[in-house]
């Protein structure tokens, strides 16, 4: 039964556990074809996307996993993933997040080692069989990056409809030039960030996680009305 427009709004979360079922290139293909439709400011269109499968998706977690013993803090991103010191309200729905998700799977603030691991599971795309690297060309603007951010959401409201689910990760994003080098993108074009996407283990603990969210009327004001 197809979805409203709302209800996959609601129903779409960050998956961070999925089953090994295969996703199929053209069920991938349908859902890019309707993420294409997306707006762009002056219909630039300025996504382009790398889908990555077997082994050009284990070869990506390979090359990203060697940089992490290797060279785990060297940011390849031209900016931060975050701004360096996030203020409020936005620190606090950061940090509640991370308690919430680790309080949800039993790891404690102390198991670093546990929390570390969790965090590791990015490069395994949680376990999807299908993963997806958005890329825009370097010359672009802010604007452009918010356009090409509006196609991605596009492309997991698609997904949903389709029964699929996603997460989005911008993990990749600090070993952008590792994952760019083993899937063939190069200058000017820039990997910005990476999409898990298969079928949600419904069972895992992870995937019961709902992210909070701000009410209406602490991000919105009416005028004139
Ligand atoms: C661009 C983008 C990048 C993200 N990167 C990651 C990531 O690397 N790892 C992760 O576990 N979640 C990631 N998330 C998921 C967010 O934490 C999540 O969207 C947020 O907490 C809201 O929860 P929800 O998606 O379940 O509604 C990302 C989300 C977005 C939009």
């Amino acid at each position: 039964m197809s979805l409203t427009v709302t209800e996959a709004l609601k129903q779409r979360i960050s998956t961070r556990a999925f089953l090994g079922t295969p996703v199929s290139e053209s069920e991938i293909r349908e859902i890019l074809d309707a993420a294409r439709y997306a707006a762009s400011g002056g219909n630039v269109q300025p996504w382009k996307v790398v889908v990555v499968a077997g082994e050009t998706k284990q070869a990506v977690t390979d090359a990203v996993k060697k940089k992490l013993e290797t060279d785990p803090f060297t940011n390849e991103a031209s900016f931060p993933v975050y701004p360096e010191k996030l203020w409020e309200p936005h620190r606090s729905w950061r940090y509640e997040l991370g308690e919430d998700m680790y309080a949800l799977m039993g790891i404690p603030r102390e198991d670093k080692g546990a929390r570390l691991n969790w965090l590791l599971k990015n490069y395994e795309f949680f376990g999807a069989p299908a993963g997806m690297f958005f890329v825009i060309d370097e010359r672009m603007n802010q604007n452009q990056w918010a356009h090409l951010g509006m196609f991605m959401m596009s492309l997991c409201l698609a997904a949903e409809e389709r029964g699929l689910s996603t997460c989005m990760q911008e993990a990749w994003t600090p070993h952008c030039d590792t994952v760019a080098k083993v899937i063939g993108v190069d200058k000017p074009d820039i990997v910005y960030c990476g999409l898990a996407l298969g079928h949600a283990d419904k069972d895992a603990k992870v995937n019961q996680l709902r992210s909070k969210r701000a009410e209406v009327d602490e991000f919105a004001t009416f005028k004139g009305f």
